[in-house]
């Protein structure tokens, strides 16, 4: 495998130098489309959070500061995601309101459950098995608890298909397809939100 399509595959699971390199390179990426997804939680309330798939913890800091209040539980699979998100938020582990656990998705099943606010940035396309990833997640939260999916693709774009071919393991969805796996995993209400001119897609799903 060449260099570029190994540096691009480091997004599905970072791992090594060029994984640290690409945690860095999404941590600062990542911000615009992350704030656009975030601004569709204005009246959604939350104390217990669980950041999924976390990468280098960014979306963590973040969701942290949206609720000063709320404890919040990062998770990932790649031990270079959660080496670089227990740096960025040590602060916040040290005063007891984050945990980053090295987790997979697909199995699901946390101690620091119910929570009332599950996300999920650029990460849901690695899933395996999407209908029991979100049955997962839906089993770890609250009745009432919402799920919040923010994706740089809406599933139809060039751009989303060209990385699906690059990068191993990756599906792109749209958002019919979210919203109808949504709720089969046990979602009742689901809403999708698309942006002018760029193809991202919020999905923002209640149990
Ligand atoms: C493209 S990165 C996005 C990271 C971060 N959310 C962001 O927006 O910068 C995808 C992340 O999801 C993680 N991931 C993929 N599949 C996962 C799974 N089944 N369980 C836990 N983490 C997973 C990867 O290890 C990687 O850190």
């Amino acid at each position: 495998m060449g260099l570029f399509k190994k540096f691009f595959n480091m997004t599905r699971k970072p791992e090594g130098i060029l994984g640290k390199m690409m945690i860095n390179t999404m941590n600062k990426g990542h911000g615009m489309m992350s704030d656009w997804g975030m601004s569709f939680l204005d009246g959604v309330e939350a104390s217990n959070i669980c950041e999924l798939g976390c990468g280098g913890g960014k979306s963590a800091a973040k969701l942290m500061k949206r609720y000063p209040e709320a404890k919040l539980t990062a998770v990932d699979y790649s031990p270079v995601s959660v080496q670089k998100a227990s740096e960025l938020n040590a602060g916040e582990i040290s005063a007891g309101r984050c945990t980053v656990l090295q987790r997979d998705v697909s199995e699901l099943d946390l101690p620091q459950k119910p929570f009332d606010l599950a996300t999920a940035f650029e990460t849901i396309y690695f899933w395996p098995g999407l209908e029991k990833c979100f049955g997962r997640v839906c089993d770890n939260l609250t009745e009432g608890g919402h799920f919040l999916i923010v994706n740089e693709t809406d599933g139809l774009d060039s751009v989303g298909r060209k990385w699906e071919k690059k990068i191993d393991g990756m599906t792109v969805y749209t958002k019919e397809e979210i919203t109808d796996v949504l709720k089969a995993a046990g979602f009742s209400d689901v809403k999708c939100f698309t942006r002018d001119k760029l193809p991202w897609l919020t999905v923002l799903a209640e149990k």
